[in-house]
């Protein structure tokens, strides 16, 4: 069995990536310093407690599990955050990375598959947004990692480093089965803030933004389902193995929904009326983030087949519904 070394596999999307590894044949070998992951999300191979930023813990993994390939998703990964606290960020995702790559190079692994995101492009004025769209991201975290990218991009020339970037758009829902899903702390994505206000846990749920020029004045975004990103993650890992060269690919599924339509979804799925207040905030964001993902289609010939919205609040409903939540 293949080794493949996570970093961050502990975490939300990391975790079913794992699982998808192991469906794969591959050997998922987790590194996290639980900062935000939780144990119990390690299931599908071996656990390193490591941290990004200590070289020991890294060549300790390295030398321990020999990895033939690194999928890096540690990171810090709130871009509100990143605004009030750019060195953390920076210091996480820009030095957390470049360590990693001392330690790749110094053992011999050329193959990463990262985690990059939609944040790295400039406000689209066209839409889908492609690979080869503008990259001027607006906010600390989207620089975190153009910067990553752009490093990756000097360790090929010098050391043939083979990075394969996958730019997901909104990463949400949980795995079918019900063995994982999303328990950020704290929770600042969309559907689990939702989630939680129809089951009663929170009074009400904050729309930002309704004054957006889009179709119901709250900003459309592209939804993903977990899943179809980790399978994403295995066929990278598949593609490096036969065309060893550096490559990016957005993640997306090319359809955007506007708060306001996720919130009705999950009315209609929950049976649960979700009570709104309306603050407009001056926060700069881009009203409409759509992928062009054809590239991934064509080239990792990736499928997503879980990413529709009913599915995706279907299977998020049921994990923020499952006694495993309520026990940890
Ligand atoms: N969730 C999304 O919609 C989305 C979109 C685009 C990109 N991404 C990227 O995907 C990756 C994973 O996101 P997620 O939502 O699963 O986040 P997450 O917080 O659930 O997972 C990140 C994991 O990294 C670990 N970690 C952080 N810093 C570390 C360090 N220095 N050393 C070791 N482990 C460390 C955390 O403990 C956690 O388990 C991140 O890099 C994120 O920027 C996420």
């Amino acid at each position: 069995m293949t080794n493949i070394l996570v970093t961050g596999g502990a975490g939300y999307i990391g975790s079913h990536v794992c699982k998808a590894l192991k469906d794969a044949g591959y050997t998922p070998v987790t590194f996290d310093n639980f900062s935000h992951g939780h144990e119990w999300a390690v299931r599908w191979g071996p656990f390193f407690y490591g941290d990004l930023q200590n070289a020991e813990d890294l060549n300790n993994a390295f030398s321990q599990y020999r990895p033939s390939a690194v999928i890096h998703l540690a990171g810090s990964i709130h871009l509100r955050e990143s605004i009030e606290d750019p060195y953390k960020h920076y210091f996480n995702n820009v030095v957390g990375s470049l360590s990693l790559l001392k330690a790749m190079v110094k053992h011999g692994v050329s193959s990463l598959v990262f985690s990059s995101s939609a944040a790295i492009y400039a406000p689209p004025e066209t839409l889908p947004i492609s690979e080869e769209y503008r990259k001027a991201p607006i906010n600390p975290y989207g620089k975190t990692k153009w910067m990553t990218e752009q490093i990756f991009e000097d360790f090929h020339r010098a050391h043939g480093l083979n990075a394969v970037s996958l730019r997901y758009f909104n990463a949400a829902g949980a795995d079918p089965d019900g063995d994982l899903g999303e328990a950020h702390n704290p929770e600042t994505h969309l559907i689990p803030r939702l989630i939680f206000t129809a089951q009663k846990k929170q009074e009400s749920f904050t729309i930002y933004n309704d004054k957006l020029p889009t179709k119901d004045g709250t900003a459309v975004r592209d939804y993903v389902h977990v899943s179809d990103l980790a399978q994403a993650h295995v066929l990278s890992l598949k593609w490096l193995e036969k065309h060893q060269r550096p490559n990016a690919f957005n993640l997306g599924t090319g359809t955007g929904y506007s708060v306001r339509e996720v919130l009705t979804k999950i009315e209609e799925i929950s049976g649960q009326t979700i009570n709104t207040l309306i603050e407009n905030r001056s926060f700069e964001e881009p009203p409409i983030l759509v992928a062009d993902s054809r590239k991934a289609q064509e080239e990792l010939k990736w499928t997503p087949t879980y990413s529709d919205l009913t599915q995706i609040v279907e299977t998020a409903w049921q994990w923020h519904s499952s006694p495993i939540l309520a026990k940890i």
